[in-house]
């Protein structure tokens, strides 16, 4: 992309309506503009970012036997009344009615058409186990949006439900959904903490939510230092294996780690003080074993082996895929701007040219472009006729984690300069082995699962 032809509307000026950092940096990024509280468009730049979030966590549930499908975003409230949770929800879901007067809403969450979808096509426990899961709109009608896009009231999602024919059988889509989710985050850059979270009325202790540190978080958490040292890695995993998708259950969880809604001070001062930890921290996901809730209440049975019909266990497993954006850039910035993990970058890589419409330099600009296309790797070329300390601020606001200056004077010698956003490191090099060293850096995460 040639930043001449692009739309980005960076705003100069920092947005006096957002309070934490990420709302600020995605504003003056140009990714989103507000159209109504906690309702946003997603400009190019946000958008880019979000399909990649969104290919990643579809790449991770596919690699996890998961399968996607889509539901729709209204639904018919008889449904919810079936499972008896349309007058409960309150006034977060919004709801309206169509031209026939029947009611309507726009799904908050989606039990109730997974459900559905079950029981109107699954009859045997040969079917079982199944994982149906989607990426899509929600809405709810939060009483304070606030943060951009940390708490909208519309925002996207990914949910699955787990339909298995016993309790432990569930347990272990539970945890395959837990290291599937590991592997995730990590691979957006992320340090996402299981934690034991509260089941609510259902009761049990089968759910977890995943929260990554930062000052700015909604949740106080308190934690066991030494569950900051976990990493899941490349660690190869069998999904289908019960006992390798518990023990990662068990290496992740053993360890203290909860949220302020099921903290438990005794519990807590048995970690050696030196590893307690008070901090704050945001939800980007959450799994969730609840039984049969849900299917006996909207009749979903199977057909057992014995031939009679068999209850169905079910799970509800959710990732925040547009707050993932606030959350990753909350974790990812300086003061400069955004600072991209690579695995999640709009673009793999700025082009700087410090002097557009000299020959040489554009030459060589167009040719670096071509190399990364190429390669299959998304350069952004600003080729605008602006003065380079501009070139460098937009490229340091948007983010990008390499960047590669070019300019008259080192064309002369031969080399294009190669800069680190984390770091700041710079060195010089001839244009191919900078192309190179870029290749290089993103194999690891160019992953064809999907
Ligand atoms: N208003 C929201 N805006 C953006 N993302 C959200 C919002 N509500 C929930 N999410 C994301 O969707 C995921 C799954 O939804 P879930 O039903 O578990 O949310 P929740 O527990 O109600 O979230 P919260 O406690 O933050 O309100 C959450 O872990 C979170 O990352
Ligand atoms: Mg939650």
């Amino acid at each position: 992309m040639r930043l001449s032809r692009y739309f980005l509307p960076v705003l100069k000026e920092n947005p006096s309506e957002a309070q934490i950092v990420s709302h600020r940096l995605m504003l003056r990024a140009g990714m989103i503009k507000q159209q109504s509280a906690g309702i946003y468009s997603w400009l190019p730049l946000g958008f880019k970012v979000l399909r990649k979030i969104e290919n990643i966590v579809h790449q991770e549930q596919a690699r996890a036997g998961h399968i996607p499908m889509q539901m729709p975003t209204l639904q018919s409230a008889d449904l919810w009344r079936e499972s008896g949770r349309y007058d409960g929800y309150g006034e977060e879901m919004l709801r309206m009615q169509d031209r026939h007067g029947r009611d309507m809403l726009f799904s908050p969450t989606a039990e109730e058409l997974f459900t559905d979808v079950f029981r109107a096509h699954v009859n045997s426990y040969k079917d079982l186990p199944l994982t149906l899961y989607q990426i899509q709109w929600k809405f709810r009608d939060e009483i304070r949006p606030r943060f951009g896009v940390m708490r909208g009231r519309e925002f996207y999602m990914k949910d699955g439900y787990t339909f298995d024919l016993t309790k432990e059988d569930a347990l272990h889509a539970y945890n395959r959904h837990l290291v599937s989710y590991l592997r995730t985050y990590e691979r957006m850059g992320l340090q996402a903490i299981p934690m034991r979270a509260d089941s609510g009325p259902i009761g049990g202790d089968n759910t977890h939510e995943f929260l990554v540190l930062a000052e700015t978080g909604e949740s106080e958490v308190f934690y066991d230092r030494e569950i900051t040292d976990l990493k899941f890695g490349d660690r190869q995993i069998d999904y289908d294996n019960v006992e390798q998708c518990q023990a990662v259950l068990e290496e992740f969880t053993s360890r203290y780690a909860r949220t302020d809604e099921t903290h438990d001070e005794a519990l807590f001062n048995e970690v050696p003080e030196e590893r307690r930890r008070v901090a704050r921290g945001i939800e980007v996901g959450q799994i969730f074993y609840f039984g049969t809730k849900y299917s006996e209440a909207m009749g979903a049975t199977v057909q057992g082996p014995d031939g009679k019909p068999g209850e169905v266990h079910m799970g509800s497993h959710g990732i925040g895929v547009s707050r993932l954006l606030g959350a990753i850039i909350e974790a990812s910035h300086d003061e400069n701007g955004i600072i991209w993990p690579e695995g999640v970058t709009p673009f793999h890589v700025g082009i700087v040219n410090l002097k557009q419409g000299d020959d040489e330099a554009d030459a060589a600009c167009d040719a670096l472009y071509q190399s990364f296309t190429a390669a299959g790797l998304e350069p952004l070329y600003d080729d605008r006729k602006e003065r380079a300390g501009g070139k460098f601020a937009t490229m340091d606001l948007i983010g990008l984690p390499w960047r590669i200056t070019v300019g008259p004077r080192g064309l002369k010698n031969g080399v294009v300069e190669l800069t680190c956003r984390r770091t700041g490191a710079s060195e010089e090099l001839p244009p191919e082995q900078a192309v190179q060293k870029i290749i290089e850096i993103y194999a690891p995460h160019r992953v064809h699962v999907f």
